[in-house]
């Protein structure tokens, strides 16, 4: 697609004389490495691969930044290694663009700030939101999602209405925060806002909060761990909205269509796929 548009571009360019029209010649693929060049940015290395140019922090690495207490997306494994669906997709993506990738565990609410820094993409189950889009770009979707409510088993809560007069747990600077925040603005709510989601959960079985605003498949996955003892309710049943999760990327960096383009690949060939029944599908 990349190709396609500095291809347009310079052939618009050409028409309107702004440009040599024997640039017009170059090649496509020729066209696209020196965008990539372009793009590169001060202090960035730039590694070749057989997928072209490939511009990340440190040569030959894609450090992807996540926050890996959200299971089934990511969550510290057995060995103390972040491991989970976001991390099998950003390990595949690396693998079709020839880098090593190393993953950084982090707090949520510094992974956009981190982005083009400290991390070359973060990966977290990250809601696209216009805010975040002033800071990031952001791949293609690659996951729908929607807000659960924990409540306490046996809980009336079951509606909208319901959460009036609320304490709402939400992990900090997450889509369940801001929906929560909205609510408290209007004076409808108060929030507790936690680093890690499975201690607003906790606080839920102390009965210091009344209910959790959470991502569908985490809650799923909260409601197994703590069986009997919290439910897990559709987001449907409080008019949340539906939610798209997609990887970060520094703004303008040639990262994103190389990244898109990946995701496509593995999609075609049923990686993607076999990552969702083997990650998502089974801790349902
Ligand atoms: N989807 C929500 C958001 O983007 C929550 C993501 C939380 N992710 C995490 N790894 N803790 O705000």
């Amino acid at each position: 697609m990349k190709k396609g548009i500095a291809f347009l571009l310079s052939a618009v360019l050409c028409v309107a004389g702004l440009t040599a029209c024997s640039s017009q010649t170059t090649s496509a693929g020729n066209t696209e490495s020196s965008s990539s060049t372009e793009s590169t940015s001060a202090g960035t290395s730039e590694a070749k691969t057989d997928g072209g140019a490939v511009s990340t922090l440190e040569e030959g690495k894609l450090i992807a930044g996540t926050n890996a207490a959200f299971p089934p997306f990511e969550y510290l494994g057995d060995n103390g290694a972040p491991d989970g669906f976001d991390v099998a997709l950003i390990k595949a993506i690396g693998d079709k663009l020839g880098l090593e990738v190393e993953v950084q565990d982090m707090e949520f609410n510094s992974l956009v700030a981190s982005v083009g820094n400290k991390i070359d993409v973060a990966i977290a189950g990250m809601t696209v939101t216009e805010e975040r889009l002033q800071e990031v770009d952001f791949s293609d979707a690659y996951y729908e999602a929607v807000q659960y409510v924990i409540v306490p088993s046996g809980s009336e809560i079951a509606s909208a209405d319901d959460l009036t007069g609320k304490t709402i747990g939400v992990q900090l600077g997450t889509t369940g925060d801001f929906i929560a925040t909205d609510l408290e603005d209007a004076g409808d709510a108060t929030v507790q806002r936690y680093d890690k989601a499975v201690d607003a959960v906790n606080d839920l079985i102390n009965g210091r909060v009344d209910l959790v605003i959470i991502d569908k498949n985490p809650a799923l996955v909260f409601e197994g761990n703590f069986e009997g003892k919290v439910t897990a309710l559709d987001g449907a049943q409080f008019d949340f909205e539906i939610e798209n999760y997609a990887i970060a990327l520094p703004k303008g960096s040639a990262l994103v269509s190389q990244v898109n383009q990946a995701l496509a690949e593995l999609k075609e060939d049923g990686t993607f796929d076999k990552l969702v029944s083997q990650y998502i599908e089974e801790a349902e």
